[in-house]
């Protein structure tokens, strides 16, 4: 053999070597070395199967049955509680999802989806079967079809002037963050020890001890049960609530009247006897039994202190159900793959799941069209990409953007960034001391310079739930187009989009029973598609040349790289879910238990309930006086229960309501009147 002169084999020997090889083989010997594809006999046969030339694609095959057939355990029919999640078909071999044929966004190049390694299309230098010559020193790409280098208010916020108040009156100011610490801002605020190192779950607490010596607290003892008929009246409301047919679903909002101060507060009794169907969940077959869902949920059953874990953080994360963990594990074991790119089995496995879970999302919101439905890694993302991609195209110096004062700051921060970058007007809608929108404020601030309002249904601080399909309609009036923050709400009430008619709608899959990492932008088919992309990569385009780069249509269009497919999935699960329980049993009750909840807490003496809007869905914001926001939050953990203490990511809306945090417990369906009289004899039993 010959060397070169290091002794290590040449090239050339190398290669003829090579040849050899495969020449060897009997049925996949190239017949000659070449760069041309099409002469190697397996390349063939595939690019015959994209283009569909004499090849029969394989009979779907549903992955149960290749998956028994390989002697692999079935779970979902075992832990599938609903029967009804089933591993998708799949077009065996070819790597095309079989949803594939849906979409018409997959351009000129027959059969394929924009992949990294696509085979060479017909209308591209490559087809020729030669390597293509570079035009050296024109600075024009080999690839390019055509060698043509062508193509290539005020605005101040209402809370203002009180934000320059509050600091003066605070020791310190705002406290700031300590970067990279894990601290929050609080717990410097209320300069406590504590170690990051050495986290605990258990909180020593002076101050509480010191106010109640001596004093033992039974959380277990729910002493308002005995005291109280409510529990009574919730158990006689359960009886009233069905778990509906997802398929006659209407996704209608069922809020029930708000009553009037002569109205007697559990004026819920009287509502009408929602649908019976005959369907059951977990076992059951009628009404709707938080316990036996709670089951559901493997984390409901943690001890924390000693203390069976109540989690009434449900604003900030909500918890999984099982078949939401088994899909996930079901997906790492059986379909792991890239999507949209390779002709193998598991990519087609893998796409298949993932464009099942748009179209969960798609049925989930009412959208008309998968295409409508962009995954993101959570609502926080969905708004930039809204504001860096249509907000960046479209907004012009001196333009107006209106926002709520009810925001998180995810939907203030991306707007006030492209405000100062563009020149545009910040102008911010003020809300009453309940914490509601002023709707006429509003009214005042639209004119033809409003080109986006941008607020959210449900506040995540205070709860409110904002007048959306109103403050739509009057946006689009004026001209505007809407964004509207989902964040909050889609957990908690039946939304349709069209019904809602924003041109964006966005939420977090972890805020709605599914995976951490992944969220939606719902946006109209139109708007998405004379939308610039936001970020550029594999997946999102259908053709690129050093020229000239065409762009998918949506969704793809603003899904560049590897998107986070199993959590996409596993969010398909979690709607999956809570469709079977019924969005509208959902609302009606948790409103019930909010109800419950809030007369409670506001017998508590000292407790001030911040937000107090006539319609709230989840959130009880409140402070207790005599201790901080932190103490209180310690202390409900030392008996097992979660809530969030800070400023929730929403400052301005609390510095409005004249604070700087607050505690928040949050509910969710599978809370209970027992998790609420929980923490009421928390808060009872310090300030007695
Ligand atoms: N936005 C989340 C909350 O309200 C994190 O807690």
């Amino acid at each position: 053999m010959s060397t070169n002169t290091n002794n290590l084999p040449s090239v050339e020997a190398l290669q003829e070597l090579a040849n050899q090889f495969f020449k060897a083989l009997p049925e996949d010997a190239p017949k000659e070395f070449s760069f041309d594809p099409y002469d190697h006999p397996r390349a063939t046969a595939f690019a015959k199967s994209i283009t569909g030339e004499g090849i029969v694609p394989a009979a779907n095959v549903p992955v149960d049955d290749a998956l028994v057939q390989a002697g692999a355990p079935a779970p979902f029919a075992l832990s599938d509680p609903f029967g009804v999640i089933t591993a998708p078909p799949s077009v065996s071999g070819l790597g095309a999802s079989s949803s594939i044929t849906n979409y018409n966004n997959v351009g000129d190049i027959p059969g394929t989806i924009e992949g990294d390694n696509h085979l060479p299309s017909e209308n591209t230098p490559f087809s020729t079967g030669n390597v293509p010559v570079s035009v050296a020193g024109s600075g024009i790409s080999p690839s390019s079809p055509d060698y043509s280098t062508k193509g290539a208010g005020t605005g101040l916020t209402p809370g203002y002037e009180q934000t320059k108040s509050d600091k003066s009156t605070l020791s310190g100011g705002v406290p700031s963050s300590v970067a990279g610490s894990g601290a929050s801002p609080s717990y410097v605020h209320q300069q406590e020890d504590f170690s990051i190192k050495e986290p605990v779950t258990s909180f020593p607490d002076a101050n509480i001890d010191k106010q109640t010596p001596g004093k033992q607290h039974d959380s277990f003892a729910l002493p308002f049960t005995d005291e109280q008929p409510y529990w009574s009246d919730i158990e006689s409301i359960l009886k009233f609530i069905h778990i509906s047919d997802p398929a006659v679903n209407t996704h209608a909002q069922t809020f029930p009247a708000i009553p009037d101060a002569n109205t007697p507060s559990f004026y819920f009794l009287q509502r009408e006897q929602l649908p019976v169907s005959n369907n059951t969940l977990g076992g059951f077959t009628h009404g709707f039994d938080a316990y036996k869902i709670k089951k559901d949920f493997p984390i409901l059953n943690e001890k924390v202190n000693g203390k069976p874990l109540v989690w009434l953080d449900n604003a900030a994360t909500t918890q999984k159900p099982q078949v939401v963990i088994d899909r996930l594990s079901y997906f790492y074991r059986h379909e792991n793959s890239n999507i949209h790119r390779a002709a193998h089995e598991l990519a087609a496995r893998a796409t298949d799941a993932y464009e099942e879970a748009r179209k969960k999302v798609q049925q989930f919101l009412g959208a008309k069209s998968p295409n409508e439905i962009i995954f993101v890694r959570g609502a926080t993302e969905a708004i930039n990409l809204v504001a860096q991609s249509w907000g960046d195209q479209y907004l012009k110096s001196g333009d107006e953007i209106i926002v709520s004062h009810l925001e998180h700051h995810a939907n203030i921060v991306p707007w006030k960034r492209l405000a100062d970058k563009k020149g545009l007007i910040l102008k911010v809608i003020p809300v009453d001391d309940d914490g509601q929108i002023l709707l006429d404020e509003y009214a005042k601030l639209l004119s033809s310079g409003t080109k986006l309002v941008a607020f959210t249904q449900v506040s995540n601080a205070l709860g409110t739930v904002t007048p959306a399909e109103q403050m739509v309609a009057m946006a689009h009036a004026a001209g505007a187009k809407v964004l509207v923050d989902g964040a909050q709400s889609v957990s908690h009430m039946p939304v349709n989009v069209q019904a809602l008619d924003a041109d964006w709608f966005v939420f977090s899959g972890h805020k709605v029973f599914g995976p951490t990492g992944i969220g939606v932008v719902y946006g109209k088919e139109d708007l998405l598609n004379s939308t610039e992309p936001w970020q550029g990569g594999g997946n999102m385009i259908q053709d690129v040349t050093f020229e000239k780069i065409q762009y998918h249509k949506a969704p793809n269009r603003f899904e560049a790289g590897t998107g986070n497919i199993a959590d996409a999935v596993g969010l398909g699960a979690a709607i999956d879910y809570v469709t079977k329980l019924g969005m509208a049993n959902i609302n009606a009750y948790e409103h019930a238990l909010l109800e419950y909840a809030t007369h409670h807490l506001k017998q508590v003496p000292g407790v001030r309930l911040i937000g107090t809007a006539a319609h709230k869905a989840s959130v009880l914001s409140f402070t207790l006086k005599g201790y901080s926001n932190d103490d209180v939050g310690k202390a409900l953990n030392r008996e097992g229960i979660a809530v969030r203490t800070g400023h929730h990511c929403a400052q301005p809306i609390l510095r409005r309501m004249g604070v700087e945090t607050t505690v928040r417990p949050s509910l969710a369906f599978y809370n209970t009147c027992e998790d609420v009289d929980r923490l009421i004899a928390v808060l009872r039993s310090h300030t007695k």
